[in-house]
């Protein structure tokens, strides 16, 4: 799947097909003017490389002009005025072959074949690489058509999105994101002690997400002995950071478990530029996308405390040492902090002030996601 602007699109018609397709069209119109001349009036910009491949194929006598259709308001009596710039060879009394990238509505097509038709050509027919039936509602229907396609938008081989996608070999269709509009996916970002897991679980709760923590996935698998879970103790067991990779693996087949989920909180994850990079190439291959980063603000005196806390609680050893507390906001401040930068690059980043009451931060939380 690609990207062009907000769009994705995937694989439509290869290259080898387009190839085969348009060597089939060229040997029809050799064996229909086998022994004649023919003008090959190709539409710019889009019929570019179709008709620079055809054209290689044609046996016939032949020549090839490119134009440009215009269109521009005239005086009031006349309305809309269309004409062709670029055409300077006379088609009059000669057999002109109308080459197309795409014939969608038709429109464009009837006003080119009007203005050809005023120079009384001997012959006029219309080749078009793709035609689109049932958007169709010109009065001249293409007489050489490579391939007929479904009213669904098209970029690549000379076709363009926002005169982006010309360049592309193979012709790509748009993939509507059904998913993408309707999902709430949520980077929950903060350092230890910032209160990612008891706010997660709130948001969890009122917005009917799926709760996905790179450190709960790991222990699922490797308790369930997936073969990812297997893979993935090996680095463990030796004290090795598991590469992302496989953690991105993992990941991949527990957003895939799920049929018609609300959307996702992606706890712990990403960590690093890395990771939030492959999380984002992921997603977009199934159809959605990270909505919002919300990073939760602590102070560090404030971090520190409340983790001292916590291990009084929660017995977690690695809270209780401050030695090991300090070394977990450094990692967090070296490593995670630039994956800020590259959700800010999106627009996609909120800051939120992590201090205060339980409550008070739950609530500045929903305010920020029920904004979006
Ligand atoms: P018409 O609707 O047949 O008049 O098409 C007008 C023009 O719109 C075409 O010549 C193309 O330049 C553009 N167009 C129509 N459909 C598509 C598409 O699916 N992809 C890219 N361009 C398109």
């Amino acid at each position: 799947m690609i990207q062009l602007k907000d769009k994705y699109f995937e694989t439509f018609i290869t290259a080898d097909e387009i190839r085969k397709e348009i060597s089939a069209r060229a040997q029809q119109i050799n064996e229909d003017y086998a022994g004649q001349h023919v003008v090959f009036v190709a539409i710019l910009n889009g019929a570019f490389m179709f008709a620079s491949d055809l054209i290689k194929e044609i046996i016939v006598s032949c020549e090839i002009t490119f134009v440009k259709v215009s269109s521009y308001r005239g005086t009031e009596s006349t309305g809309r005025v269309d004409e062709i710039i670029g055409l300077t060879t006379n088609l009059r009394d000669k057999n002109i072959i109308i080459l197309e990238d795409i014939v969608d509505t038709g429109i464009t097509m009837d006003k080119i074949h009007k203005i050809i038709e005023l120079q009384k050509p001997r012959s006029l027919k219309i080749c078009t690489l793709l035609y689109k039936p049932s958007a169709h509602v010109g009065i001249h229907k293409p007489d050489y058509v490579g391939f007929s396609i479904p009213n669904a938008f098209v970029v690549g081989f000379g076709l363009d999105y926002d005169e982006l996608g010309r360049n592309l070999k193979e012709i790509y269709q748009v993939k509507e994101l059904k998913k993408a509009e309707n999902m709430l996916n949520i980077v929950l970002f903060g350092p230890p002690g910032a209160g990612k897991g008891t706010q997660s679980e709130r948001i969890i709760e009122k917005y009917g997400l799926v709760h996905l923590s790179t450190g709960d996935i790991f222990r699922a698998n490797i308790k369930g002995e997936t073969e990812l879970g297997v893979l993935a103790k090996g680095f463990m067991d030796q004290g090795k950071l598991v590469p992302d990779s496989l953690t991105i693996d993992m990941l991949k087949s527990e957003v895939r478990k799920h049929e018609n989920p609300k959307g996702f909180i992606f706890d712990g994850f990403p960590r690093t530029n890395a990771q939030a990079e492959a999380l984002d190439h992921f997603l977009t291959e199934e159809g959605t996308s990270i909505t919002v980063l919300l990073a939760l603000d602590v102070e560090e005196q404030e971090l520190k405390s409340r983790l001292k806390n916590r291990a009084e609680v929660s017995g977690r050893v690695d809270d209780a040492n401050p030695e090991v507390i300090q070394k977990r906001i450094n990692v967090y401040v070296a490593e995670t902090m630039p994956v800020k930068a590259f959700y800010q690059a999106q627009n996609k980043f909120i800051k939120i002030n992590g201090e205060g009451s339980v409550d008070e931060i739950t609530s500045r939380l929903f305010g920020a996601i029920d904004a979006l």
